[in-house]
């Protein structure tokens, strides 16, 4: 069988740990930590993310006498290792002596060592100093029995627009469009007298007087994401000759650099980093969205939370602790959403350096500390619930999300920048995951036969062929849902001509032919009388005049009694149009209806506010997000897992307590 997290995960059940920085520390601090990770019932940590000034103090110096020591004690505590190659952050002799190296930003501005990423995908120096290193570290370890997994660099996402770049941006584009012609017709460059003569005039979308050609940014975009994955692709490609390991690079969730759905396939497991906003009302929410992501991603199968924190983060202007008990909340989401590991940024909390006031597994104050007490408990805890590793979510509802879209939809220069596909997503989201509906992530392009509804909150960019397999899929009994500014340019960022949404038109039965952005919200009316419970919910920022032709009109614009929202039976299917940005109440009345065409329904009849259920292999999981103790009613017997109490028909949730149920007999 190929390499992936059940080779790690059997044996050892969730993994729990952290990213541990050793250098950091004198060696006698590392019995300590070796002791409190066994206690805490710690089995993976990632070693090695910064090391490589620790590995290669000098060019072609090579010290790895500390990371043996590392190793053996991490293997006789019963600790599994993530080994990362070091080549996030190189170490300042390289930029001294290759400035080449270095990435520039847009302005021409090279950006130093000092801190971390300073490098650029395209240096060939960079690219073979990397692969040396890594060489050298799969040839000592891949054989050590603590190494159960490889880390590839770490949070891909560094962009560089010099010329070594701008060189091999032009390769990329010969590849694309083989010829000149090809190339200005994709980037119309007959608009503003940016014909191409020559492949040596094409830069990568430096600082510019003024608007930047958007088919050229796009394309930039693209290039940039599979400029970093041709590294992670050179690294990965040594370790798996080397060893039979599974490897992984961490993801960000929704991170607009790099196309995620492009880089799945090339990994054993998928792996994210997530840090919450406290401050951010909806971040349960958001935090559920990037976790299916990272599912879906695994193709919906599990995946790995790399990292989180235990408390405040640093890096935001105001960082808010976390209060008792959100450290396993956030925890077991993940879990009930797939994760087969729930794993911290970091292990020991930094003494010095950029991170010395980000929270920590251990904090500066030690181990005598409600934190390190809530992260022993939740460690343990974690081993009651081994037999959840390898088990899947099911969800019959996909939302659409696809970062060429994103790319194209927020270019510079656009109707209104109120429009943010990410929010879009999250407002679609949300009444979803409030009626404890599992909702997987998909492209356009993607199979979509295993659900019974697709949303598209935004969809800017749609091939022909992916537009004419969304209408085959409505035909075929599908509940299509399409939000606004959706369906509008093709794959090279062309808007189509006619009324729009040209390529959606069939299914959808309307078409328009004006976007209205507008100053603050309007009123809207339900035109429909069934199935709302409101008269009528308000809309912000953006209106479209369309009409209908052959859907249904289920709401209207107050002021021009255009048509807001239409509803199209065609074939076994239902394709719905909403040409607005429709406020919670509105959005919320709106799922109850895709939700019945679609007949689809939540893991229970009824869910308290601020209560997430999701149900994993054959448990539900019920996270209470809210300060108060709440009830939430269910049919039938049930066994608390982790307190082995038996329930009837309900359960008790503290504020934020969790409870994962094995159920009995009814829903
Ligand atoms: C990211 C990085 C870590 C660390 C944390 C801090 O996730 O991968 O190295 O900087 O952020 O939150």
């Amino acid at each position: 069988m190929k390499p992936g997290l059940h080779t790690v995960t059997d044996g050892r059940g969730l993994l729990f740990g952290g990213d541990y920085n050793p250098e950091q520390w004198p060696e006698h601090v590392w019995e300590e930590d070796a002791a409190l990770m066994r206690a805490a019932g710690v089995n993976l940590v990632t070693v090695g993310v910064f090391s490589w000034g620790r590995l290669e103090p000098a060019p072609g110096e090579r010290d790895f006498a500390w990371l043996d020591r590392v190793l053996d004690l991490m293997h006789g505590a019963g600790v599994a290792v993530d080994l990362a190659t070091p080549t996030a952050s190189p170490p300042p002799w390289m930029g001294h002596r290759w400035p080449e190296t270095l990435p520039v930003d847009e302005s021409g501005t090279t950006l130093w060592y000092g801190a971390r990423n300073q490098w650029c995908p395209s240096s060939p120096v960079y690219r073979a100093r990397s692969l040396e290193i890594v060489t050298d570290l799969v040839e000592r370890y891949a054989d050590h029995p603590a190494v159960a997994m490889w880390h590839v660099g770490n949070e891909y996402g560094q962009v560089c627009h010099c010329d070594l770049t701008a060189a091999n941006f032009r390769r990329w584009l010969t590849a694309r469009y083989r010829t000149l012609d090809e190339l200005n017709t994709a980037w119309g460059t007959t608009f503003w007298s940016q014909h191409y003569s020559d492949w040596a005039e094409i830069l990568p979308p430096r600082t510019a007087p003024y608007i930047v050609n958007p088919s050229q940014r796009l394309d930039w975009a693209r290039f940039c994401s599979d400029a970093l994955l041709d590294q992670f692709k050179a690294e990965r490609d040594l370790l798996r000759a080397r060893s039979d390991k599974p490897v992984t690079t961490n993801y960000m969730g929704l991170f607009k650099p790099v196309d995620y759905w492009s880089w799945a396939p090339e990994q054993d497991i998928i792996s994210n980093d997530w840090y919450p906003d406290l401050a951010d009302p909806r971040f349960p929410a958001r935090a559920a969205l990037t976790h299916d992501l990272m599912r879906s991603l695994a193709g919906r199968k599990p995946w790995m939370l790399m990292e989180q924190s235990t408390g405040a983060v640093n890096w935001r202007p105001h960082n808010l602790p976390k209060p008792a008990g959100q450290l396993r909340l956030e925890s077991l989401q993940a879990v009930a959403r797939g994760a087969d590991g729930v794993c911290y940024f970091q292990w020991r909390q930094s003494a010095f350096g950029a991170e010395r006031f980000h929270s920590a597994m251990v904090p500066l104050a030690g181990p005598d500390t409600t934190a390190h007490e809530e992260v022993r408990a939740h460690g343990l805890e974690l081993q009651q619930l081994s037999a959840v590793a390898g088990t899947e979510v099911r969800a019959d509802v996909a939302l659409l999300h696809d970062w060429n879209s994103w790319w194209a939809a927020e270019e510079r220069a656009r109707p209104s920048d109120r429009l943010s596909v990410v929010e879009q997503l999250t407002d679609y989201y949300y009444p979803l995951w409030q009626r404890g509906v599992t909702v997987d992530l998909a492209r356009a392009s993607s199979e979509l036969l295993a659900y019974q509804l697709v949303i598209a909150p935004s969809l800017f960019v749609l091939s022909d062929e992916d537009a004419a397999a969304l209408t085959a899929w409505v035909r075929a009994g599908g509940v299509l849902v399409v939000g606004p500014f959706s369906g509008l340019a093709d794959p090279r960022g062309h808007l189509h001509t006619g009324r729009f949404p040209a390529p959606l038109r069939e299914v959808l039965g309307m078409s328009g032919e004006a976007w209205r952005p507008v100053d603050g919200d309007l009123s809207c009316s339900w035109r429909d009388e069934t199935g709302f419970n409101t008269s009528g919910f308000r809309a912000r920022d953006w209106t479209e005049t369309i009409r209908a032709e052959g859907a249904e009109v289920i709401a209207t614009f107050d002021d021009s009694h255009s048509p807001a929202v239409t509803r199209h039976e065609f074939g076994a299917g239902v394709a719905w149009y909403i040409a607005t940005l429709p406020d919670a109440d509105g959005l919320s009345a709106l799922t109850t209806r895709f939700l019945k065409d679609a007949g689809v329904e939540g893991v229970l009849h009824s869910l308290p506010p601020n209560v997430e259920a999701v149900r994993r292999g054959d448990l539900l999981f019920l996270l209470n997000h809210g300060d108060g103790t709440v009830s939430v009613p269910f049919d039938g017997d049930a066994v608390d897992v982790l307190t082995g109490t038996p329930l009837h028909d309900g359960a008790q949730l503290a504020p934020r307590g969790v409870a994962i149920l094995r159920q009995h007999s009814g829903a």
